[in-house]
């Protein structure tokens, strides 16, 4: 991760956009895994509020996840996501278990 990103309001703030619009369908509003359509998926979305993932040290495996996807699972690759825009991404996520 770019030094200073985990932590910078304006990479949150973008990266809670980019959540917004891509992730909230699966992983919920507040990426506690109960999105509207997580009903019925094997596996269920994870919850991003817990650890790792609330845990800065997961960050890095975050980012491998959002760009290859899982395959085998409903996560989608999210190669449309420059890498700025998925670390913005980890940065918000990182806020949701860490209020
Ligand atoms: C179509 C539904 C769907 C969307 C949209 C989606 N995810 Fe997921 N995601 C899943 C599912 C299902 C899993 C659980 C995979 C597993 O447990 O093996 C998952 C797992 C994850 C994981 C944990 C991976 C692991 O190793 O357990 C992270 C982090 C994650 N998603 C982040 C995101 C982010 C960030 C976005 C938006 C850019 C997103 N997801 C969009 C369905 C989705």
């Amino acid at each position: 991760m770019p030094a200073g990103m985990m932590t910078s309001r304006e990479a949150q703030k973008a990266g809670g956009e980019i959540f917004a619009a891509n992730c909230t369908i699966c992983h919920g509003v507040r990426g506690d895994g109960r999105g509207q359509r997580h009903e019925g998926m094997n596996p269920p979305p994870a919850n991003l509020t817990l650890p790792p993932w609330s845990e800065e040290r997961s960050a890095t495996r975050m980012y491998k996840v959002i760009h290859d996807g899982m395959p085998g699972t409903a996560m989608p690759s999210w190669s449309t996501l420059s890498d700025r825009q998925i670390w913005q991404v980890v940065a918000y996520v990182h806020t949701l278990g860490n209020p």
